[in-house]
């Protein structure tokens, strides 16, 4: 029985040793677009949403088509930079990143557009509850006074009864962050609204912003929208890109 047992433990002393180091080239083969993105300087200059002077990958997305001639000529503007499509600005030269990387990036852009994300994004009519069981709290006032209070498990309401021109909306919450990186936050308004997170702004309730990249550790964050619609049909999302995901994703 020994001389069985012995060759089998130096086999998974050998398979353990050598399991980190696999696993570390695993990772390096898998990192995402949006990883390198967020490694790299592309969300300095660019958001994913809002135009910042130069245009949102989306408004890129939305221009091309996504065919081999697009992707080629795309990877090759993001290594040598240059400008004339978009305005006056230029892109600067990206010489250090990888070929094949720039290529999954223009990929990841160009899919912004695709059926799948953008209907991810469609606001809907979520269920408010009277009660406050749910994780999100919603409070509504009508010159200042609180007419309506109770909760919701995403926020991600169209055209919901709540939403009546000039009722002040405020949404709280927490954001349970795991891992630690840049997350990003799009809050979708067609009325007016803004976002705090621990008391400060990082959303202003200006129409072209919509969108920010936060760097956070593991935790829990509280944060507050406050809003007020417009008309009826008025839209209110709250969308998070959170480290580790490739799209975004209603926050729940
Ligand atoms: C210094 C600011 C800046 C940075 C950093 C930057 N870009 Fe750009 N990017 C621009 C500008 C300005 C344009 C518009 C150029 C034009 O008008 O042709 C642009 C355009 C683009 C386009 C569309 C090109 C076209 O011809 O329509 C893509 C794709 C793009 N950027 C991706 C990236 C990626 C990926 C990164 C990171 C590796 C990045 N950008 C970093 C400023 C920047």
């Amino acid at each position: 029985m020994k001389h069985i047992l012995y060759p089998l433990i130096v086999i998974c002393i050998i398979s353990s040793c050598s399991q980190p180091q696999k696993k570390l080239q695993k990772k390096r083969t898998t990192k995402s677009a949006i990883t390198v993105m967020r490694s790299n300087d592309c969300f300095g200059c660019h958001s994913i949403e809002d135009y910042t002077g130069v245009p949102s990958y989306r408004m890129i997305a939305e221009r091309y088509e996504n065919d081999y001639q697009t992707i080629s000529d795309l990877t090759e503007k993001v290594l040598q930079g240059g400008g004339g499509k978009w305005g006056n600005a230029q892109m600067i030269k990206h010489p250090l990143l990888k070929p094949k990387d720039a290529r999954n990036i223009v990929k990841w852009v160009l899919s912004l557009d695709a059926d799948s994300v953008t209907s991810a994004l469609k606001p809907q009519n979520t269920t408010v509850y009277e009660d406050t069981l749910h994780p999100y709290i919603i409070d509504i006032f009508e010159n200042d006074q609180k007419i309506f209070s109770g909760s919701m498990d995403e926020i991600n309401l169209a055209g919901n009864e709540h939403i009546k021109p000039n009722h002040r909306i405020i949404i709280r919450g927490t954001i349970s962050v795991t891992q630690r990186g840049k997350h990003f936050f799009y809050l979708r308004k067609s009325g007016t609204g803004k976002m705090n997170k621990g008391g400060s702004m990082v959303i202003s309730d200006r129409p072209d912003d919509n969108e920010i990249m936060l760097e956070l550790d593991p935790g829990k964050y509280p944060f507050e929208i406050e809003y007020t619609a417009k008309s009826d049909s008025d839209t209110l999302s709250l969308f998070w890109l959170p480290e580790g995901k490739d799209y975004y994703e209603v926050m729940r």
